[in-house]
């Protein structure tokens, strides 16, 4: 139910520019002069409109929703999915902490934490029954976001589960027990269906599949959603596949757009309707303990997280989402807007 109660207030600080001083001067910008009239130049007055309209924010869920980003298969745009809607979400009002699940630690890297080997983790959390608000830091650059880091502890901890007491839902209890006030708690999942995506499954009530736009794209998805099935029968009534985004989408390639309709022929309506380009700057963005959001606020790819974000937030309040009114619309179809051209 939709009030004016949970709508986001304007923030002080809605979206910080591009970090010249930490990103050196060497760092290309997609963002253009204003005056450009060029695909680029469309998109930067888009990215001004786009980000404008963070300050605005975006109806915020009545409850905490706990969003579980999943798909074994490696390498599919779990991790860069979770931050950057993460930021998105955060950067329209809300609440947000992402909890890197994955022994690689990428969310935390992407998010600029620091998750070497002695950060309180949560692998204490999982394995030592730490509080999670003992591991939980602030993100640097974006108010309202936060990170549960992984270190590389938990590569051990799918081992270590197995002989301990409710080892499928160490993780929901840790989170149920976490008091600060949340909208979103997102879970970014290790490639593979072991312990610690259970654990991740058995705490959310959604699971977010990017699917990247490849061949075999659909290839094992099977696997994933009969472990869906069967934790929702046992472990997790609420459990459900709410959101399946669409990654790496190449608008000049017909393998794109043939394995994009194949997915929504598939999934139908949990399909979003805005898909994430392929993008430098997405991919340069954590190397810089960034987001895209903050990396390069006008640039394609932070548009479409954007989007998404607010289609995953409209959803959450059961307002339908209007894609004439994306601000990214045109671009999504616009071949020039993928990398290498942009
Ligand atoms: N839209 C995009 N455009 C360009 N590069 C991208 C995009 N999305 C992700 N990448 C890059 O693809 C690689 C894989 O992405 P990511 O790490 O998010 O996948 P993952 O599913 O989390 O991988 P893993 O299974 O190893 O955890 C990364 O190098 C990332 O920077
Ligand atoms: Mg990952």
């Amino acid at each position: 139910m939709r009030s004016d109660a949970n709508i986001a207030g304007p923030m002080t600080d809605p979206v910080p520019g591009p970090r010249t001083e930490s990103t050196g001067a060497d760092v290309s910008r997609e963002t253009p002069p204003p005056m450009d009239d060029t695909p680029i130049g469309r998109a930067a007055q888009l990215a001004v409109e786009a980000l404008g309209r963070a300050g605005e924010g975006l109806p915020r869920p009545e409850q905490t929703r706990v969003i579980v980003v999943a798909n074994q298969k490696g390498g599919v745009g779990k991790t860069t999915t979770t931050v950057n809607l993460a930021a998105s979400l955060a950067l329209h009002g809300a609440r947000v902490l992402v909890i890197d699940l994955d022994p690689q630690g990428n969310a935390s890297t992407a998010l600029g934490i620091d998750h070497h080997a002695e950060v309180p983790s949560i692998y204490d959390v999982l394995v030592e029954s730490k509080p999670l608000a003992e591991v939980v830091q602030p993100v640097p650059d974006v108010e309202g976001l936060f990170c549960a880091p992984a270190t590389i502890d938990l590569a051990g901890a799918e081992i270590e589960l197995v002989s301990l007491v409710a080892r499928e839902s160490r993780l929901q209890r840790a989170i149920q027990a976490y008091e600060q006030p949340l909208d979103y708690i997102l879970i970014d999942c290790p490639p593979s269906l072991g312990l610690l995506t259970v654990n991740a499954l058995v705490a959310g009530q959604e699971v977010l599949i990017p699917i990247q736009c490849e061949y075999y794209a659909l290839e094992g998805l099977g696997q994933l959603l009969r472990n869906v099935d069967l934790v929702r029968g046992h472990l997790n009534p609420a459990l459900h596949v709410s959101t399946i985004l669409l990654t790496m989408y190449d608008g000049r390639t017909r393998l794109a757009s043939q394995v994009a309709d194949e997915v929504r022929t598939h999934f139908g309506d949990e399909v979003l309707r805005t898909s994430i380009p392929r993008s430098v700057r997405i991919s340069e963005a954590p190397s810089y303990g960034q987001t895209v959001l903050t990396y390069d606020p006008g640039s394609s790819g932070a548009l479409s997280y954007f989007e998404a974000a607010r289609e995953i937030a409209l959803r959450g309040v059961g307002v339908r989402y209007d894609a004439a009114q994306a601000h990214i619309g045109a671009q999504q179809n616009d071949p020039s807007m993928v990398e290498g051209v942009q």
